[in-house]
């Protein structure tokens, strides 16, 4: 449908002497500005240019014939094993190159020249086509009602009673199949999500020496990843495990940590938070020693560290856990316990 044929209620109010639209009066500010005014492309009112770009085409074309021909030629002559040198790839096999390169010229070309023959010579005025309804129409709807019971009189679904039963018995079980495969999703979580790796008695393990931590160990200033002890890389359940129990390790003068149970949970102004940021679960990497804030890098969530881990900026909803801590008899650092509350996004809202 061209714009003349635009029913005469969609057409904007007012052209100019250029097809130009006006687009909204005082009454209507909204009014729908219409089609802008169609420009001519040099090929509409020259007719050597849209010559010139009939010859461009066809040559495309001929050019997609010509490789085509080479592509067979190609594969007809050039022995399997000789190697060719090809700047800057270097020496590759000359049947695959000279495959390649000729099919590859002939679709360009088909592609160039049939790109080039809609943008210059075909038709390029504004089309525009009305929704129809979805909805079919009484008569469609009667139609395929009388067609259904048709149907179901021919099926004799009604007097074959002992089809009917079987039938819809078998439908019935048959997605009991799906149901069986379910099995293969795995282990139900079970209370896994709820709780991690972390128990009385386990020893915080250095993250990148591997050794367990003493006190002496975390400097006041610094910031130290640990792990629970007995949990190595090259466990089947690292991944897993390490994604819930990885902590953050500082040290804050005992005077300056402002949260009452902070304190009590660290040794000696040693405090373990858990790494993993509570807005969606980036590992928290970023500290400020002389603020005690913790910067997440994803989305900038930061954690005041010396205030139970609140969230004083950023998306995170919730304060980073804080694992109770002490020293055992060797004078290690180890978990009195697993966190209070669960790690991690999302798991909050579930209750
Ligand atoms: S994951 Fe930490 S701020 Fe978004």
């Amino acid at each position: 449908m061209s714009s003349q044929d635009i029913p005469e209620e969609n057409l904007p109010a007012e052209q100019d002497a250029h097809g130009a639209v006006s687009v909204a009066d005082d009454k209507d500010p909204f009014a729908d500005p219409g089609l802008p005014p169609h420009e001519h492309r040099v090929q509409d009112i020259d007719e050597r240019a849209a010559r010139r770009s009939e010859r461009t085409v066809a040559m495309l074309f001929t050019l997609s014939m010509l490789a085509t021909i080479g592509f067979i030629a190609a594969y007809v002559g050039v022995p399997h094993d000789k190697a060719i040198y090809v700047f800057p790839i270097g020496h590759i096999n000359a049947l695959n190159f000279s495959l390649g390169l000729t099919l590859g010229v002939a679709l360009f070309a088909i592609g160039a020249g049939a790109v080039h023959w809609a943008r210059t010579l075909m038709s390029d005025v504004e089309m525009v086509d009305e929704r129809h309804p979805i909805e079919a129409s009484p008569e469609v709807r009667e139609k395929v009602f009388d067609d259904w019971k048709q149907g179901a009189k021919e099926s004799a679904l009604g007097r074959r009673k002992l089809i009917r039963n079987t039938m819809l018995g078998a439908l019935t079980l048959v997605p009991l199949a799906g149901v069986v495969l379910l099995r293969d999703l795995g282990p139900l979580p079970g209370t896994k999500l709820r709780h991690t790796m972390w128990r009385k008695g386990l020893q915080l393990v250095n993250m990148n020496t591997n050794e367990p931590l003493r006190p002496e160990d975390v400097a006041v200033g610094s910031l130290t990843f640990a792990k629970p002890e007995g949990l190595e890389e090259h466990d089947e359940e690292f991944q897993t495990e390490i994604a819930k129990a990885a902590l953050m390790i500082v040290r804050i003068q005992p005077d300056n940590i402002k949260d009452k149970r902070e304190l009590e949970w660290s040794h000696d102004g040693i405090v373990a938070y858990s790494k993993i940021c509570t807005h969606v679960g980036c590992p928290i990497s970023l500290y400020e020693q002389q603020t005690h804030h913790v910067l997440c890098p994803c989305h900038q969530s930061t954690f005041d560290l010396s205030d139970g881990a609140r969230v004083i900026f950023g998306p995170a909803g919730h304060a980073l856990p804080q694992l109770r801590i002490g020293v055992n008899e060797e004078g290690y650092l180890e978990a009195l316990g697993d966190f209070e509350e669960p790690v991690g996004p999302a798991f909050w809202e579930r209750g």
